[in-house]
């Protein structure tokens, strides 16, 4: 399967915050670059086949330019300090903007939430928003002031007023209340969160009941590495275009053994999170274990992420 990418130039590097860095992409040919819509993301393809996904930023309405904040993560897989040593006027290859986080044209009231660089699909979030007049609030917590990213640029906005940040080093009275989320929403409220794993969990934890689940809208960064776990079993899958039955035994992963068996399907996150790898089935019950697909979607079984979901079912057939 052939992926088409975008080649972008950075024009611009700035520090955001501690350990945050911004670029600022245009495309190579001065062209304009593909529209997205709030909560995109794209792939950066890195040297060495590294390929990371990092959340678009800006207005969803310009198409001169994709902004990102990127967090050096030290312990990491390396991505992100990769990109921090990238240079103003260096080309970078991407894909084009997808979108797994978008704002709900249900939603008449949007709670925003972004704990640290989770804010990134956050921030393009609250300009496409304002932008078409729809209400909202915006609750950003960060461990400290100086690793808040874009606090500046959001303090001077032109939606300040439904600004809320919140300091883990600051006095009590200012922190987000995450246990308050547990209460029923008003109708029409949709919630949106992106941030680290464990602030993620603990928002999720406080909306899991009271909240409407196609309410909640979410988008993780990193997870934990998918581990085996030792009741996986064994299964087969089915190749629809070539009648071909391939074995995935319970100690690996399907997106391996079909790569083995010759089949490129596009990869990236090998977590569940980025949805590169999202592939279409035709029979048989996934077992997701993925962190992209909504539960309705889940519900549905007609998708899964094969790098790192497996099957219910003796046999899928997939519409490779
Ligand atoms: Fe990212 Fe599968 S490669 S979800």
């Amino acid at each position: 399967m052939t992926v088409t990418l975008i080649t972008v130039e950075i024009r611009e590097k700035s520090v955001l915050a501690q350990d945050i860095a911004g670029l600022e992409l245009v495309a190579a040919d001065g062209k304009p670059l593909p529209s997205f819509t709030a909560g995109s993301h794209i792939d950066i393809h890195l040297q060495d086949g590294v390929i990371r996904q990092y959340s678009l930023c800006n207005d969803p309405s310009e198409t001169h330019r994709y902004c990102l904040g990127v967090l050096r993560e030290t312990d990491g897989r390396g991505g992100s300090e990769a990109v921090h040593q990238l240079d103003v006027g260096e080309c970078l290859e991407i894909s084009d903007p997808r979108n797994h986080f978008a704002l709900s044209d249900k939603a008449e009231h949007s709670l925003l939430i972004a704990g640290g660089i989770g804010i990134t699909p956050i921030l393009s979030m609250a300009q496409a928003l304002h932008a078409n007049c729809t209400s909202f609030e915006l609750h950003y917590c960060a461990r400290t002031k100086e690793r808040m990213a874009f606090r500046e640029d959001l303090q001077a906005s032109e939606f300040s007023e439904r600004v809320h940040l919140h300091f883990d080093d600051g006095d009590e009275d200012q922190k987000f209340d995450i246990a308050g989320l547990s209460q029923a929403p008003d109708p029409g409220t949709h919630l949106y969160v992106c941030g680290p794993a464990g602030f993620m969990d603990a928002v999720l934890d406080a909306v899991h009941k009271g909240w409407p689940s196609e309410a909640v809208h979410r988008e993780y960064f990193a997870v934990d590495p998918p581990a085996m776990d030792s009741d996986d079993r064994a299964f087969k899958i089915k190749v629809a275009s070539t009648g071909e039955v391939v074995d995935i035994p319970a100690d690996r992963v399907a997106i391996d053994v079909l790569e083995e068996m010759g089949f490129d399907i596009p990869k990236s996150c090998e977590q569940g999170i980025c949805g590169t790898c999202i592939t279409k089935v035709l029979e048989g019950t996934p077992d997701h274990r993925d962190y992209v697909l909504t539960d309705e979607e889940h519900a549905e079984n007609d998708q899964m992420t094969v790098c790192c979901s497996r099957a219910h079912s003796d046999l899928l057939v997939l519409d490779l």
